[in-house]
């Protein structure tokens, strides 16, 4: 029997006979790309987040790039956000010429520090245009905060909820309702908490934001292509009138969103569940960290930690005892300020960020989704103490 016959992979979507038919009815209707499929995610969508307007878009980097744009960033001035993230994050920054001004995380959340924050806009505020924080794994940000201090100095905030769930949003377990100052980006892609293989969602309460990306997410265009096709005026009509781009979802990937949608509760279920399990068997142990638990918590990923001086092997060593047991593992992330472009343009070493980077040291991503079996969900969590107890070491004495 070859190993990988019981291999569980990192993540797996979640599509069914009802996503394969969504997708055949639209293959047959004749009309693939941006139209009615995509237009009923879009209310369906908002009313499930609770904003005014929606706008899908081919991907979360373009949702994000969007909002900038439409939100004034301008080359030069600063967009503050944080390094540990992914490519997408910060690389949206730089398409408009602006750069990204890091502030290092919160240790146990991994996410924006309010406090940080606060002290940046101090010392930044006139160049700062934005800021866009990255609710890591799922896990919201300290909202009511980062909005205050936003608040205090007039600047549009830019949410990068890729890993958000798409069902309400909850802070501390209220309702997450018309205080957008900006826009919250969601992410399709296809391990993402709910999937349309790629794809995203931009979300507001701002009726000039949402227009501004109407508007630049096809190529700049008056009209939207529906409504070129059903509208008295003649159908070749149309007046560019700005240098937009091509960032619409096909009505092919937003009927499987519709679907995915309808189940985006069950699934959240199934991933709190195994979550709760996790911490359950784990939480305990002193050679691990495991996540901030949180009732509002998306549960995209789930972050553990090992701590490093209970251990005789590092992260990489962990994660690889991990995979040689069949177990699909992930790291996120490589925060950016240590990758290539980042340290070329900005001279970012190491310890700039000393908690992204201790965090990326010591963090692994165990597999958290929909089809995970408990009997996975036990393999993992044996293979985790059996590696824990494998290469434990006491603190020294006195240590
Ligand atoms: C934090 C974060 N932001 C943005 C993105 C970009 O999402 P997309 O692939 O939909 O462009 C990702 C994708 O993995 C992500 O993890």
């Amino acid at each position: 029997m070859s190993r990988n016959t019981d291999f569980i992979p990192f993540a797996r979507p979640a599509i069914g006979r009802e996503e394969e038919r969504a997708v055949i009815s639209v293959l047959r209707s004749g009309w693939l790309t941006t139209g009615r499929e995509a237009r009923k995610f879009e209310e369906e969508f908002a009313a499930s987040v609770g904003t005014s307007y929606t706008l899908a878009v081919s991907s979360a980097t373009a949702g994000l790039h969007l909002s900038l744009e439409a939100l004034g960033v301008k080359a030069n001035s600063l967009v503050i956000t944080t390094p540990y993230s992914f490519a997408a994050s910060a690389e949206v920054i730089r398409y408009l010429g602006a750069d990204p001004f890091f502030l290092d995380i919160e240790e146990d959340s991994f996410n924006l520090s309010p406090e940080n924050l606060e002290k940046a806009l101090a010392e930044q505020g006139e160049r700062v245009s934005a800021i866009l924080p990255v609710h890591i794994a799922g896990l919201p940000c300290s909202m009511a905060e980062i909005l205050e201090h936003a608040g205090n100095y007039k600047l549009p905030v830019v949410e990068d909820g890729a890993h958000m769930q798409p069902g309400e949003f909850t802070e501390k377990g209220d309702r997450y309702r018309g205080t957008l100052e900006g826009t919250r980006v969601y992410s399709f892609y296809c391990t993402k908490t709910i999937t349309t293989g790629e794809g995203g969602m931009v979300a507001t309460d701002r009726q000039e934001v949402a227009e501004r990306i109407r508007l630049m997410r096809l190529h700049g265009i008056d009209r939207e292509v529906w409504d070129r096709y059903t509208s008295k005026k003649p159908s070749w009509y149309y007046q560019v009138e700005e240098a937009g781009y091509k960032y619409n979802l096909t009505d092919l990937a937003a009927a499987i969103g519709r679907v995915q949608l309808r189940k985006a509760a069950e699934f959240l279920k199934a991933r709190k569940r195994i979550a709760g399990r996790y911490l359950a068997a784990l939480s305990a142990l002193d050679f691990l960290k495991t996540p901030q638990n949180s009732e509002a918590h998306g549960w995209h990923l789930f972050l553990l930690r090992i701590v490093e001086d209970r251990l005789s092997i590092g992260r990489d060593a962990f994660v690889n005892e991990l995979q040689q047991r069949g177990i699909g593992i992930s790291v996120h992330f490589i925060p950016l300020h240590i990758m290539p472009y980042y340290k070329r343009r900005y001279g970012y070493r190491e310890d700039d960020f000393p908690t992204a980077f201790k965090n990326f040291r010591t963090s692994l991503s165990l597999p958290i989704y929909p089809g995970l079996t408990d009997k996975e969900v036990e393999r993992v969590i044996e293979a985790v103490k059996h590696i824990g107890s494998k290469y434990y070491q006491r603190r020294s004495h006195g240590a």
